[in-house]
């Protein structure tokens, strides 16, 4: 049986990808926030999932104000590299995961949640900052992705407690996927913590915001689900309501999870970047 079993949430910050891509983690700016990847990084060479279900939102890559899907997921054997306006990144193409992708579209939309589906999609730095932050720079991803892109771009973004749903929704339909490869996966949510990049508060960081958020992620999901998207905006800044799609990563997880690796560094380009790893404890129940 297919199980998610861990669950990652990690800011995608281009510049952390920039960073990787020119050989500059060791940078004075750049080495204390990779020095605590480094815990996590070894976490991921030995636990080895097999297929990750990755939240992230699409920053005018794939679809741009012509087409604006809640939640979207990408069922193809492959992924390009998007060009964000200066040439791709110089990194593997994304290797999906059909068979399971096509099955929890199925799944979550019979359960109620209305996905769109896309056979054709590049994905940019929100999905693939965070591979390069958990793997660095290998010649090939040693894992299978299944995107899942969720619009945080344009009001009205879904809500946190609609996000986690989703999450709850997407660890029952792993269980039901029938194959005999015991399916090791892992559920990404990504973007930031607080930051925004733009208007008069472009530059803000609320570190007791995200100190908070972090703790009860770990052990109040349910209580952070009830955040407004206007208390998110004003706590987290405009850009700071991501963090519903760390939710997404939660909700796929056990009512109890062990938080494995833990790291928050002030800035990273305007953001606030965080980084927490979960094992799900609970194994083969469900919710
Ligand atoms: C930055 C952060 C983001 O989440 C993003 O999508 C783009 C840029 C930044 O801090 O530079
Ligand atoms: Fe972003």
């Amino acid at each position: 049986m297919a199980e998610v079993l861990y669950g990652v949430a990690t800011s995608h910050v281009p510049a952390i990808g920039a960073a990787i891509d020119h050989g500059k983690e060791e940078q004075q700016y750049w080495r204390p926030l990779f020095e605590g990847y480094e815990g996590a990084r070894k976490w991921m060479a030995d636990t080895k999932p097999d297929v990750i279900v990755l939240a992230y939102n699409d920053h005018a890559s794939a679809f741009d104000l012509d087409l604006i899907p809640t939640f979207a997921i990408g069922v193809a054997d492959k992924f390009p590299i998007a060009d964000e306006g200066y040439g791709p990144r110089q990194i593997p193409e994304v290797i999906g995961h059909p068979e399971l992708a096509w099955h929890l579209a199925e799944s979550l939309i019979l359960d109620g949640f209305d996905m769109t589906i896309c056979n054709r999609m590049p994905v940019d730095h929100g999905l693939t900052v965070p591979l390069s932050i958990m793997y660095g720079s290998p010649e090939e991803w040693p894992v299978k992705v299944i995107p899942l892109a969720v619009n945080v771009i344009q009001y009205p973004p879904p809500t946190g407690k609609r996000c986690y749903a989703l999450g709850q929704a997407i660890r029952r339909a792993v269980q039901s996927f029938e194959d005999d490869k015991d399916l090791k996966v892992a559920v990404f949510g990504t973007g930031g913590m607080s930051h925004q990049l733009q208007g008069e508060r472009a530059g803000w960081v609320n570190t007791p915001f995200d100190t908070d958020f972090l703790n009860r992620l770990t052990d109040d999901p349910e209580g952070l689900t009830e955040i407004s998207h206007v208390e998110l905006l004003r706590q987290a800044g405009s850009e700071g309501i991501e963090l519903v799609m760390w939710l997404i990563m939660r909700g796929a997880l056990s009512r109890r999870v062990r938080e494995v690796h833990r790291h928050y560094h002030v800035p990273a380009s305007n953001t606030a970047a965080g980084l927490i790893v979960f094992e799900s404890s609970e194994a083969n129940v469900l919710l």
